[in-house]
C-alpha cells in the first residue's frame, strides 16, 4: 500500500514536470515583429517554471526522506530510496544487440570483420550475422574463414532486376534495397533480435563502437522520439569537429553508416520497404515522423569504400576526410539521459539562441573579440548553402533537413570556436522542398 502510494507520488511529480516542460516548449511566438521579445519572455518564463519545478521536486524528496526515517519498520518492504534511485542506472548485462554486416563482392570485407572482432567486447552480447548478396565466391570464402565467430547467411534472391531507360544505371541501388529488406527480416524475425546494428562491408569502426551502441540502447528503447543511433557524423571532418569524443547529439538527419534500429521500427518499415534508394526514402517525412537519431561529435565509423555502387567522387571530395575516433569513451558508465527529448530540447534552444549572433563575414575575418560560441542565422535555403559551403560543411538537404541538423541547427567548429548555423528563433519546421 505504502509502496504504491510512494510510486504514485513520484510518478505524478514526474508526469507534471514533463507536462509543464512540454507545454511551455510548444508555445511559440506568432508575430514577426515581436519575435525576439516574445522569445526572450518565453525563455524566462520557462526558466522560472523549471526552477519552481526543481524546488518542488526537492521538497518532495525531503518529505520522502522524512517519511522514511519516521516509519523505518513500516517500509521494510519498500526498497530504500537509494536503491530506487539506482534503478535509473541501466543494467547492460542482459542486453543483446545483433550486428548485421552487409557484404556482396568485395573481399575487403575482411578489413571490416577483423575490426568488429577485435573491438567486440562479448560474442554473446553482440552476435554477428554477415549477410551476403551477389554470390561472389571469393568473398564467401573470406567470410567462412571466420568459423563460428560469426554467422553467414546468403541472400537467396539473385534474380535479375529489369529496369528501363534512365533507371538502368541505378540497378545497384535496387539490389541493395532488396538485400536490406530480406536480411532485416531474417535478423528480426528469424534470429529475433530486439535491436540490430547495421554495418556495411566497407566501414572502419572506432574502438568504442560497441560501447557507444550499448550505452545508447536504453535511450533508444525508452524515448519514442528517437528512431536510431548512428556512429556517423556527416560533418565529421577534422577541420570542423572538436576533439571531444564524449560529445553526443540528437539529429533530425538520418546519418546511416553504422546505425542501430529496434525491431518495432523494422515492423513499421518492413511492409512499405522501398525498391531502391532506401536511405533517402527513410529520410522522407512519411517515414521519419519527426523522430531523431543520436550521433557523435567524432565519428565511430568511416567508409573506406572508394569503389562501390555510388560515384567515387563523393568519397574523394568528402568522405575520406572524416575523422575516426581513436579514444575509448566509457559511455556505459556515463549518464546519457540528457539525450532524451524532454531533457534535451529546452536546454538546446536556450543554448543556441542565447549565444551572440554574428555574420559570416565577422566570423571569417576573425574580428570577434571573445572565443565563446556564436550563431549565424540563415533565413532561407540559399543563405544556408552559401554559408555552409564557405565554412566547409555539407550543404545539401534531404527532405528539407540539412546534414546533422537538429531543429534546423547545424553545430560545428570554426577555428577552435563553436558555431551554430541556425534558422531564426521562431522556426516552424523543415521545408521538404529545400534540396
Ligand atoms: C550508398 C551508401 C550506403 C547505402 C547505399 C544505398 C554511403 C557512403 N553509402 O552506398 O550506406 O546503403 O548507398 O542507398 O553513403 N551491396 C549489396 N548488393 C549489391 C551491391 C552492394 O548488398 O548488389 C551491399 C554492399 O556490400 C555494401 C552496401 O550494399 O554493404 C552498400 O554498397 P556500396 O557499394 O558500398 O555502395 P555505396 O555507394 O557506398
Ligand atoms: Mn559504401
Amino acid at each position: 500500500m505504502r509502496k504504491r502510494t510512494f510510486v504514485l507520488i513520484v510518478t505524478l511529480a514526474l508526469l507534471s514536470w514533463a507536462a509543464v516542460t512540454y507545454h511551455l516548449f510548444l508555445q511559440r511566438p506568432q508575430g514577426k515583429a515581436q519575435r525576439s521579445v516574445r522569445f526572450q519572455e518565453q525563455l524566462e518564463l520557462l526558466e522560472s517554471e523549471l526552477k519552481y519545478q526543481l524546488k518542488s521536486n526537492d521538497e518532495l524528496l525531503f518529505l520522502l526522506h522524512q517519511f522514511r526515517s519516521k516509519y523505518p519498520d513500516k517500509i521494510k518492504n519498500l526498497k530504500s530510496l537509494a536503491s530506487l534511485e539506482q534503478k535509473y542506472a541501466p543494467d547492460f548485462s542482459n542486453v543483446v544487440i545483433g550486428v548485421l554486416v552487409f557484404a556482396c563482392n568485395r573481399v575487403t570485407v575482411k578489413r571490416n570483420l577483423d575490426q568488429l572482432l577485435k573491438f567486440r567486447p562479448s560474442a554473446e552480447q553482440f552476435p554477428i550475422v554477415v549477410s551476403q548478396d551477389c554470390g561472389h565466391e571469393p568473398t564467401t570464402r573470406v567470410i567462412q574463414s571466420y568459423g563460428d565467430q560469426l554467422t553467414l547467411i546468403q541472400h537467396p534472391d539473385q534474380s535479375d532486376i529489369t529496369l528501363s531507360g534512365k533507371e538502368k544505371k541505378f540497378k545497384g541501388y535496387y539490389k541493395i534495397a532488396r538485400h536490406y529488406g530480406w536480411a532485416l527480416n531474417e535478423t528480426f524475425f528469424r534470429f529475433n533480435f530486439k535491436s540490430v546494428i547495421i554495418v556495411e562491408d566497407d566501414l572502419d569502426i572506432a574502438p568504442d563502437f560497441f560501447e557507444y551502441f550499448l550505452a545508447t540502447y536504453p535511450i533508444l528503447h525508452s524515448d519514442p522520439t528517437l528512431w536510431c543511433v548512428s556512429a556517423w557524423n556527416d560533418n565529421g571532418k577534422d577541420s570542423v569537429v572538436a576533439y571531444e569524443p564524449e560529445l553526443l547529439y540528437r539529429s533530425d538527419f538520418f546519418p546511416g553508416l553504422g546505425w542501430m534500429l529496434t525491431k518495432s521500427l523494422w515492423m513499421e518499415l518492413a511492409p512499405k520497404w522501398p525498391k531502391a534508394f532506401w536511405d533517402d526514402w527513410i529520410r522522407q517525412p512519411a517515414q521519419r515522423k519527426e523522430r531523431a537519431c543520436i550521433r557523435p561529435e567524432i565519428s565511430r565509423s568511416k567508409t573506406f569504400g572508394k569503389v562501390g555502387v555510388s560515384n567515387g567522387l563523393f568519397y574523394e571530395k568528402h568522405l575520406k576526410f572524416i575523422r575516426l575516433n581513436d579514444r575509448f569513451v566509457p559511455f556505459t558508465k556515463m549518464d546519457l539521459s540528457y539525450l532524451k527529448k524532454d531533457n534535451y530540447d529546452v536546454a538546446f534552444v536556450k543554448q543556441i539562441y542565447g549565444v551572440p549572433p554574428v555574420t559570416l563575414h565577422q566570423l571569417q575575418r576573425g574580428s570577434i573579440e571573445h572565443s565563446e560560441p556564436v550563431r549565424i542565422t540563415y533565413e532561407n535555403k540559399d543563405i544556408f548553402k552559401k554559408t555552409a559551403k564557405a565554412l566547409g560543411l555539407m550543404d545539401d538537404f534531404k527532405s528539407g533537413v540539412p546534414r546533422t541538423g537538429y531543429r534546423g541547427v547545424v553545430s560545428f567548429m570554426y577555428k577552435g570556436r563553436r558555431v551554430y548555423l541556425a534558422p531564426p528563433a521562431d522556426w516552424k519546421g523543415y521545408d521538404p522542398t529545400w534540396s
